[in-house]
Parts: structure tokens; C-alpha cells; sequence
């Protein structure tokens, strides 16, 4: 049977509502399939299809600068398909103000303000000054003036509560999974109505939907996913681009 995003040691969510059920790590559902060699075909097909998607935007020399320097210092960057998806949302909101958290060298911030209006700002948190100079020179490389971003060092939870109350118009979060709920809480608070919050890698490389026993950021990461599917306050949905990338407009 397919896993089911469900609490702990308790009942699993909505038993009766399959359409609410997540596939299998295969990553394909069981009604789909009359037998197993067709299953094996769609899901090599599919998982194909998800590679090219997730390879589809060529990246220049300045993100392959920052992917290098992520890769030396063992740090995951965003894909290049979640990259993408960061730039078309940043365009299709017109973003003037985002708020990151998590700037590592600089490769999804470059994607973000490449969507963003030309005097946007991004304001960009990480706990790792270090990481935030090869991010300074990854957006200087990628064309960027130096006043398009703000580099806050610090623990998130220390600076976004010093962030303006409604300020901006897109917040994405890609630093501590632990901490994932309440980066959300402040996300609410910083958001304009109509903004939007994106959460990075909430497939926690398959583990999120694998039934066994997983760490506690695991279960952060379902509480999250259950919390921003059940809000009234939010729009969600769930990319499956890079390592799943959570999405959710804040209603007017
Ligand atoms: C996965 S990397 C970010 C990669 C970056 N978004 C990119 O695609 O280029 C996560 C970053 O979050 C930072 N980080 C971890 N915990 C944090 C916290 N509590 N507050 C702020 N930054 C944190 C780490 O130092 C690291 O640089």
C-alpha cells in the first residue's frame, strides 16, 4: 500500500481519501499499474522525464562558479530545476523584496534575483559568513549590483524577527529542517497578502515517504507538509522538482 503522510504512533491522515495519498518511493501509484513489467517501464520513463525536467535550464559560468565552491565545502545546492522554478515564481510575483534563509554560495539567491524586478532586494540569512563571501561574489560574477542584497550572518531564528511585519513579497527557506516550522510562523508574519512561501527539500531525499522509522527532522518536515496542506491561511502545493520544493501563496 502506499505511504501515507501520518502522525507518529497515531491514526494516519484521512484514511478515506486516497487522492490525499503519496506514491511509493517507486514513485508510482499502485492504480496505475496492470503489471509489473508496465510499472517498470512508466517509472524508468517517469524518473527520466523528472531528470530532464530537472536539467532543462542550462546555468552559466557564475552558478557553476557557486556550485563549485558548494561542492567543496560539502553543502547541497538547489537544483538547477528548483533553481528555475525560484526565478519563474520571483518573475511571476514581480518580487521586489525576498527573504532567504539558508545563502550557502549563492546559487538559488542567484535564481531569485534574476526573477525579480530590476531594484529588488534580496535579504539573505545564513549562519556561515564564510559561505555569504562566495555568495557576494557569485551575484557579482552573475551581473548583480552590490545593493541588490542584503547578507544578514546569524541563526534565522535570531534575524527574521527583525524583519518588517508584511514585508516581502516571496520567503524562501533552505536552512534548518529542524527549525522548519517555525520558519513558517515567521514567514506568515513577514509575508505581504498574496505572497508566497517556498520550502526546499521536503522530499528529504525519499525519506519523507518511506514508512520506516525516521529522524526527528523527518517528522518535522511531515508536520510541516500536513500543517501548510490543512491551513486556510495558505494556497500549497508540492513541486516535484530537485528534492521537493513546497509552495504556498499567502491568501489576501
Ligand atoms: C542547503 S544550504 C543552502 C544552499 C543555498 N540555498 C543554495 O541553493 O545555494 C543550507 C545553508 O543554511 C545554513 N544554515 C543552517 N542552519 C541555519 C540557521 N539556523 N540559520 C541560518 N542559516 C542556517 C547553512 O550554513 C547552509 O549554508
Amino acid at each position: 500500500m502506499p505511504t501515507e503522510l501520518h502522525h507518529e504512533g497515531a491514526t494516519p491522515l484521512h484514511n478515506a481519501r486516497s487522492h490525499l495519498r503519496v506514491p511509493r518511493r517507486s514513485g508510482y501509484s499502485h492504480r496505475c499499474a496492470a503489471n509489473g513489467d508496465k510499472e517498470r517501464v512508466i517509472t524508468a520513463n517517469r524518473q527520466t522525464s523528472w531528470a530532464f525536467a530537472d536539467a532543462f535550464v542550462a546555468e552559466d559560468e557564475a552558478l557553476r562558479w557557486a556550485r563549485d565552491r558548494a561542492r567543496e565545502t560539502g553543502l547541497r545546492s538547489v537544483s538547477p530545476g528548483t533553481g528555475a522554478a525560484l526565478r519563474l515564481l520571483a518573475a511571476t510575483l514581480d518580487a521586489k523584496a525576498v527573504a532567504e534563509i539558508g545563502t550557502g554560495t549563492g546559487v538559488s539567491g542567484t535564481y531569485l534575483l534574476l526573477g525579480m524586478r530590476p531594484d529588488g532586494v534580496l535579504t539573505t540569512v545564513d549562519t556561515e559568513p564564510e559561505r555569504q563571501q562566495f555568495a557576494r561574489q557569485t551575484f557579482r560574477a552573475a551581473g548583480f549590483a552590490g545593493n541588490r542584497a542584503r547578507f544578514i550572518p546569524g541563526r534565522a531564528l535570531d534575524v527574521l524577527p527583525r524583519l518588517a511585519d508584511g514585508g516581502y513579497d516571496l520567503v524562501f527557506c533552505d536552512g534548518d529542517r529542524l527549525e522548519c516550522m517555525d520558519y513558517l510562523a515567521e514567514s506568515l508574519r513577514l509575508l505581504r497578502p498574496g505572497g508566497l512561501v517556498c520550502f526546499e527539500g521536503v522530499f528529504a531525499d525519499g525519506r519523507t515517504v518511506d514508512s520506516a522509522a525516521q529522524p526527528a527532522e523527518v517528522l518535522r518536515l511531515r508536520e510541516l507538509l500536513r500543517t501548510v496542506r490543512e491551513s486556510p491561511e495558505l494556497l500549497p502545493t508540492l513541486l516535484p522538482v530537485g528534492d521537493g520544493l513546497l509552495c504556498a501563496v499567502r491568501r489576501g
